[in-house]
């Protein structure tokens, strides 16, 4: 049994937070959306996901799971401390850190003995050695230390239970590998291939990850227009496409280009970690481009 606290308890962090408690870990939700919490507290769940509902009442009762907006006493309670807040696109498409950053602020307030700070949130690279000196700057008792991970979170919307319960991988990410065991270990009842790397490689997958589902989608959504004008149907195509292992046949369906809370923020942010880089990424600047136009 694991201490675990979960701060932010949108879609990620909820759900996260009750298939850990699920798998035996005591956990605790934090948000500091006092109205989030209040309603999960009655019994009422902000978001539909199937059985979600009685997987938390379930784990409540067993008092394995608990939901407050007290966020600092929270940390002090555990001895993992997940950040799953959001981290959304800002006006210049680059990913918004402020809560991200600000969470990282009062984990380094409240380290009370020495933690595990896992990254749920989807950030942009460095993102964890930025937590790392914001966590380190914060800290009262010098003397105490404490780790970073990355462990991105790869639920879809609408499935997400069965997701995170037959999680199909794991990616963990961290400069200590006696951190990524113990999170390797938490892993261990969802039965899952666990991916162990560094931090930044991490980081770089999620977005690696959902940017080439995009291109997939605005590749076909590209032939689809070409079909149109020479003949040939797009369902076809895709499904033939699709036949070749290689290639297989999700995200190849044709239709008004990517939308959701993920896609869109997640391309741009890449495109911006790249510019930064220094890296001209035309491949993914053309894919956001063939979906703006998709629309119209
Ligand atoms: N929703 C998805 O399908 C999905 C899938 C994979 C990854 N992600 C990523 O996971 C992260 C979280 O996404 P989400 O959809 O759960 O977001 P969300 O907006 O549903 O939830 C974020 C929660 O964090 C809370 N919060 C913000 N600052 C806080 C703070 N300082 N302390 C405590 N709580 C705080 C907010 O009140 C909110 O309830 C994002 O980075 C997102 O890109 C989302």
């Amino acid at each position: 049994m694991k201490k675990i606290t979960v701060i932010g308890t949108g879609y990620v962090g909820l759900v996260s937070g009750a298939c850990f408690s699920e798998i035996g870990n005591r956990v605790i939700c934090c948000d500091v959306d006092q109205r989030k919490i209040d309603l999960l507290n009655r019994n009422e769940i902000p978001i539909y996901e199937p059985g979600l509902q009685e997987m938390v009442t379930r784990n409540k009762e067993q008092g394995r799971l608990l939901f407050t907006t007290e966020v600092g006493e929270a940390i002090e309670a555990s001895d993992i401390v997940y950040i799953a807040v959001g981290t959304p696109m800002s006006e210049t498409g680059e990913a918004d850190m402020r809560y991200v950053m600000s969470a990282a602020r009062k984990i380094g307030e409240h380290l009370n003995g020495h933690k595990i700070i896992v990254n749920k949130s989807t950030v942009p690279v460095g993102t964890g050695e930025l937590v790392r000196e914001v966590v380190q700057a914060n800290k009262k008792y010098p003397w105490i230390g404490f780790d970073i991970v990355s462990n991105p979170e790869f639920l879809r919307e609408g499935s997400a239970l069965s997701d995170c319960m037959n999680m199909d991988r794991a990616i963990i990410g961290s400069d200590n590998p006696e951190a990524a065991s113990v999170i390797e270990e938490l892993h261990a009842p969802f039965k899952t291939k666990v991916f162990k790397t560094d931090l930044e490689s991490a980081e770089m997958i999620k977005y690696a990850a959902n940017t080439f589902l995009a291109t997939k989608i605005s590749f076909i959504n590209a032939i689809a227009n070409i079909c149109e004008k020479v003949g040939a149907d797009v369902e076809d195509v895709a499904a033939g496409m699709g036949l070749d292992s290689r290639i297989g046949g999700k995200f190849l369906q044709a239709g008004i280009g990517y939308g959701g809370s993920c896609f869109p923020k997640d391309t741009y942010a890449l495109a911006h970690i790249a510019d930064k880089a220094g890296y001209e990424f035309d491949l993914l600047k053309s894919v956001i481009r063939t979906n703006q136009k998709q629309r119209f």
